[in-house]
């Protein structure tokens, strides 16, 4: 916990008056949008668009002003996790099942900011299994697909049931022996029809915050 928060707590003074912010999802972004509470209940002003339900639930609670997306046409920075990060700040997200619309509100930031704790510093992406978003329908033919491409796929299962996604699809989980080329990767998996997104982040994040357990941070 406290290599997370350490992590997320320097990513958020980045944040100035009159940004808008983009709130990621899971345990780490869970500490930035807390800070951000905290700041805007002090008199910090800014808008912010949610990367999940849960992200939103939680920004509401602590009184962070929620903007539409149609109000918008760019998002100043967002604040995300992941689950690996390589030194080319490459990243795997999706293990919170958010990837889809992180990855919208990604590429809609001007910076990109990553704070992660150090185990998910990696010297090559892949010993986490990749989630990739696909639709319910045919899904067995996407997963033969995804099979194709080197990798064992497995649904994910939440209380016993596939579980489903913010936005109603299933998640797939690939396990690569390895990922030596994310990029042609990404374009392949992106290329099933059926696939609505995968978890490979290429060239999108702008600064990677690493916490330790020590509570100390560092950059990668
Ligand atoms: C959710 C994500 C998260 O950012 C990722 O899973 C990291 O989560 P945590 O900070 O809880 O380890 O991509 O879809």
């Amino acid at each position: 916990v406290e290599a997370k928060k350490a992590a997320a707590e320097l990513a958020i003074t980045e944040i100035q008056d009159g940004m808008i912010v983009g709130l990621g999802t899971g345990s780490t972004a869970y500490w930035a949008i807390q800070g951000l509470g905290a700041r805007v209940q002090n008199g910090l002003r800014i808008q912010a668009v949610a990367t999940s339900e849960a992200s939103e639930k939680l920004a509401k609670e602590l009184g962070i002003p929620l903007i539409p997306f149609a109000d918008i046409s760019e998002i100043d920075v967002t604040i995300d996790g992941a689950d690996e990060v390589d030194p080319d700040w490459h990243l795997i997200k999706g293990g919170g099942g958010a990837l889809l619309r992180e990855k919208i509100v990604a590429f809609s930031s001007k910076k990109l900011i990553i704070v992660v704790d150090e185990s998910k510093v990696v010297a090559q992406l892949g010993a986490f299994p990749l989630p990739v978003e696909v639709v319910k329908f045919g899904y067995e033919l996407t997963i033969r697909k995804l099979r194709a491409l080197g990798c064992e796929p497995k649904v994910r299962v939440a209380d016993n049931q596939p579980f489903v996604t913010d936005n109603g699809n299933c998640i797939i989980d690939c396990q690569f022996a390895s990922i030596p080329s994310p990029a042609e990767l990404h374009q392949a998996i992106n290329g099933i029809p059926g696939v609505v997104e995968n978890g490979l982040f290429i060239g999108m994040a702008r600064k990677v915050i690493v916490g330790y357990k020590d509570g100390s941070v560092g950059s990668l």
